[in-house]
């Protein structure tokens, strides 16, 4: 697919059909998040790859304890998906390490597209930080998860802000 049409056409996915992921796809889909520019090219991303069915169920579930009706949907999400990767970062400058890391999480979910893969950005996963640290036993930080899956869903562009709106020529 070519880069624009790419970048135009994802959406995060909230529904998620039955058929598996393979290994390859993953891998394929970190190979790009690793292909990120990073601050001082440190590289700080670390990821935690979850296919079994318990585990995500038991996220799915932990998440759904602190939940909100706002976060509900991405319990479901969690629980449904075929892979949750979890993003950690090791963190030494939070700036530079965290936009790093986004540059990685946005390669990841292009290149998803780019497989027909559906894919979602979960920020709320960071309300089980601390459950998520204990579970995996790991000191990084966590930064986000992302979850994968093939989807029957074609969901509407959400609204963006006019370039005008977010830019300033001089
Ligand atoms: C940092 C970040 C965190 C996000 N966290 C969540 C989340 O926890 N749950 C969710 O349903 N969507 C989450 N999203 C997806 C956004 O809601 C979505 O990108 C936005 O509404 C625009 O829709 P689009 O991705 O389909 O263009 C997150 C996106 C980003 C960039």
């Amino acid at each position: 697919m070519e880069l624009t049409e790419v970048i135009k056409n994802r959406r995060s996915i909230r529904h998620f059909n039955n058929e598996k992921l393979s290994k390859e796809t993953i891998n394929k889909i970190l190979t790009s998040g690793i292909l990120a520019p990073s601050a001082k090219n440190r590289q700080p991303w670390n990821f935690i790859v979850i296919e079994n069915s318990d585990l995500k169920k038991e996220i799915g579930d932990l998440l759904e304890k602190k939940t909100t009706d706002e976060t509900n949907l991405t319990c479901e999400v969690i629980r449904e998906c075929q892979a949750l990767i979890l993003v950690y970062g090791d963190i030494e400058h939070e700036i530079f390490d965290v936009e790093s890391i986004g540059a990685c999480i946005e390669n990841m979910i292009l290149e998803a597209y780019n497989l027909n893969v559906g894919s979602l950005w979960i920020g709320f996963i960071l309300q089980i930080e601390e459950e998520l640290k204990k579970k995996f036993k790991t000191d990084k930080k966590l930064i986000a998860a992302v979850a994968l899956g093939y989807t029957n869903t074609n969901p509407k562009p959400r609204p963006r802000k006019t370039l005008e709106e977010c830019t300033k020529w001089y």
